[in-house]
């Protein structure tokens, strides 16, 4: 029997098996299911996953030679073969080791972009790098996907941290996103930064053109305050960015992994080089734990197995991220991409269809807010979304200890609530205490049942700082990294991205009223109505 279908015959053996039963029975199962790596703790305890569960899950990891192919990508082996190319972010917050590619140490090249991308943000944060106006009191990023979701979620979360320049992003080509973020700026003292690895993406060079422009019509040179983060430096003098603020990257940084190189350079100055190194301090952190821990008390395998058993061996086809910390907002958007664009392929490495679900869709929304929304849904529907929620112990607002207090009550409530729902007997004995009566109270009862038994882990760690916000983010690419290696998939390249790339391009001279074949009647008929809408 395969790996996979002995995990399937497990599953199906357990039944209608609850989650509380397991606790009955393991009374040391709140901690045996918990690990902790440098004071971050996962709790996968609320989960169907039994000891032989795990067991079970350990070997699909061990057969598929993750401890092989862990690494070959930290010593730099060309492990996207798609691409032909090394997967390597892990280099860019390890400044002190050495890696080789292509018979070559790239570190020396990574520490010297380092410290001129900390040197440039110095020089914005003290003001000896200047607009025409003067000091820069406004950065722009400009970039989208990977070049725009890392440092847009990191700016967020570690708000409590920024004493530079205020950080702005715009992603999307819609002119409302530059429109809104421009509006009420001033051109003389605002850096454009345009984040883009190939310097082709045709949002993010729009977007680059149109803030240009707006600069143009009050700084005698504009060019002076833009720069430059790409992999294409020959693209960016085209675009006429002096070299001095260009800072490039090499090909084995992957869009969706590159925030810890320059791509994070607007975190950087938001936060300032020191933070930003604790950062990159948390990510090293995480990868060393990775590298080392057994793979039972490794917490992105740990996490990944989670995630394998909750979709291809329980067939959940969706998982709701749920931080309970309201600047992390933006990581269901950062994961969205990270896991979706990183595993949803449905082809292995060799060329063969996979033989279980590629991934599940990733979604969610900070707690409390969610509670408010979709929550009903995750409680009494007939979906199982698994839930993986986050706290911090911890917030930066020690007069507001009280909310804190509330926020965690709500989180650690949830899980409960989730995995032990509520029985016919105990709503019943709800309505009755109300003083319902006959069928009115059998009917009323029924609505407030609450079928439990729904999975939820919970990443725990002190307070969301640089550190912290690095540990999570390599904790989740190594996840997404131990998936992919499970399902025998490139979680590096991104081919159904590129496809919707082209389309658009063959799409847009319909808009413009030119005829462009190969098109179906349904494109044709609604890029006529678009026109006919504007009037054309
Ligand atoms: O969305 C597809 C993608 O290729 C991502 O992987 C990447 O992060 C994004 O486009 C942006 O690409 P670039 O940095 O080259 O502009």
């Amino acid at each position: 029997m395969s790996d996979w279908n002995k995990l399937k015959s497990y599953r199906a053996a357990q039944g209608d098996l609850r989650i509380t039963e397991l606790f009955d029975a393991d009374h040391t199962r709140a901690t045996g299911f918990c690990a902790e790596a440098e004071g971050m703790v996962f709790d996968y305890s609320k989960t169907l996953i039994d000891t032989e569960a795990r067991d079970l899950l350990l070997a699909l990891a061990d057969n598929a030679d993750l401890a092989s192919r862990r690494e070959a990508m930290f010593t730099g082996e060309k492990i996207n073969e798609t691409e032909g190319r090394a997967v390597l972010h892990t280099a860019l917050r390890n400044l002190s080791g050495s890696v080789t590619v292509d018979g070559a140490d790239v570190m020396p090249e990574v520490r010297a972009i380092h410290e001129r991308m900390s040197d440039f943000a110095r020089a914005v944060r003290n003001g000896s790098f200047a607009g025409q106006g003067g000091a820069i009191t406004d950065v722009v990023n400009i970039g989208i996907g990977g070049s725009d979701l890392g440092p847009a979620m990191a700016a967020l979360a570690l708000a409590p941290y920024h004493d530079g320049p205020r950080v702005h992003f715009v992603s999307n080509v819609d002119g409302a996103d530059i429109h809104d973020t421009l509006d009420g700026l001033n051109p003389e003292t605002t850096l454009v930064i345009v984040a883009s690895k190939t310097f082709t993406t045709i949002e993010t060079m729009t977007n680059a053109q149109t803030a240009r422009d707006w600069m143009a019509g009050k700084v005698s040179d504009p060019g002076a305050q833009f720069a430059a983060l790409s992999s294409a430096v020959e693209k960016t003098a085209e675009f006429g960015i002096d070299p001095a603020r260009v800072f490039g990257f090499e090909d084995w940084v992957g869009g969706r992994y590159s925030m810890w190189g320059p791509i994070g350079l607007s975190l950087m100055i938001a936060v300032g080089p020191e933070g930003f190194d604790q950062f990159l301090s948390g990510g090293a952190a995480m990868d060393t734990h990775f590298r080392r821990a057994p793979l039972a008390e490794n917490l992105p395998v740990l996490l990944a197995l989670t995630g394998i058993w909750h979709n291809q061996v329980c067939g959940y086809p969706t998982r709701a991220v749920l931080p309970y910390d309201n600047r992390l907002m933006r990581l269901p958007a950062y994961l969205q991409q990270l896991e979706m664009e990183s595993n949803g392929k449905g082809v292995a490495m060799d060329g063969s269809d996979l033989e279980v679900a590629s991934g599940p869709v990733v979604w969610g929304e900070p707690g409390t807010n969610g509670q408010h929304a979709f929550y009903q849904l995750i409680h009494q529907g007939t979906a199982v979304v698994p839930c993986e929620f986050m706290l911090a112990a911890r917030g930066h607002e020690p007069d507001l200890a009280h909310h804190h207090i509330l926020l965690c009550a709500n989180c650690l409530a949830q899980s409960e609530a989730l995995m032990r729902g509520r029985s016919l007997d105990e709503a019943r004995a709800l309505m009755q205490a109300k003083g319902l009566t006959g069928a009115e109270l059998d009917r009323q009862a029924r609505h407030r049942v609450f079928k439990g038994n729904r999975p939820s882990i919970t990443l725990l760690f002190n307070q969301l700082t640089p550190f912290v916000l690095g540990q999570i983010v390599a904790l989740y690419e190594h996840r997404v990294f131990v998936e992919g290696v499970i399902l025998g998939i490139n979680s590096f390249d991104q081919w159904g991205v590129e496809l919707g790339k082209e389309l658009a391009l063959k799409v847009e001279p319909l808009l413009k009223g030119q005829d462009m074949p190969g098109h179906d009647a349904s494109t044709l008929h609604l890029a006529a109505e678009v026109r006919r809408l504007r009037g054309e």
